[in-house]
């Protein structure tokens, strides 16, 4: 679970619950800081991103994920990745830059993190893109390239448009739990 600005490691716990009531979960603090708001990477302004330092949290990030595999004994093929906002813009770019990482991701109000310089082979990896139509920071026809960008490195994206802002609603808690629930990761490999 990765939280937007602003957030901790606690703030999507619910809705963690909420989209499956018996998933192992493990969720990080982002540990760059705008003001005292925890981030997972850093910005110049909003929506223009610190692409050095992104590419470095990025990379953090999978070590994370790599690292909580070996303690806590999961298979980072079953990993699906929950994001939202800035969250959801680091779990967009972990797939882009370290795929191995997971088995795909629910990008929660996403846009393009980062053009990658190296062409990842997103085959096998599923994602549900939740765009709010009237969001200001996050526009849907950035998000929209972004669901074009994963498809063509392999992607099977789902992209929805929801009659919303920046903010989550109880439509994609719906969307979620039911893209969850028909999404079968490739089986075990420890
Ligand atoms: C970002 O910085 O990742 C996006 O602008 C979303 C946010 O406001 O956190």
């Amino acid at each position: 679970m990765l939280h937007g600005t602003g957030g901790d490691e606690h703030s999507l716990l619910p809705l963690a619950r909420a989209l499956d009531g018996n998933a192992a979960l493990l969720s990080a603090r982002g540990n760059v800081l705008e003001g005292s708001a925890p981030r997972f990477f850093r910005r110049l302004a909003e929506g223009v991103f610190d692409e050095q330092d992104l590419i470095l949290r990025t990379n953090d990030l999978a070590d994370f994920v790599d690292e909580a595999a070996d303690k806590y004994g999961f298979d980072r093929g079953q990993v699906i990745v929950v994001g939202y906002s800035n969250g959801a813009n680091i779990a967009a770019s972990l797939l882009l830059l370290r795929p191995e990482s997971a088995c795909g991701a629910v990008l929660l109000r996403a846009m393009v993190p980062l053009q990658p310089t190296t062409l990842p082979n997103l085959i096998g990896k599923h994602v549900l893109m939740l765009t709010g139509e009237f969001d200001p920071i996050l526009p849907p026809e950035n998000a929209q390239r972004l669901a074009t960008m994963l498809r063509q490195y392999g992607a099977d994206v789902t992209y929805e448009l929801l009659r919303s802002g920046h903010e989550l609603t109880r439509r994609d808690i719906e969307l979620a739990t039911e893209w969850l629930a028909s999404t079968a990761c490739p089986p075990e490999n420890r």
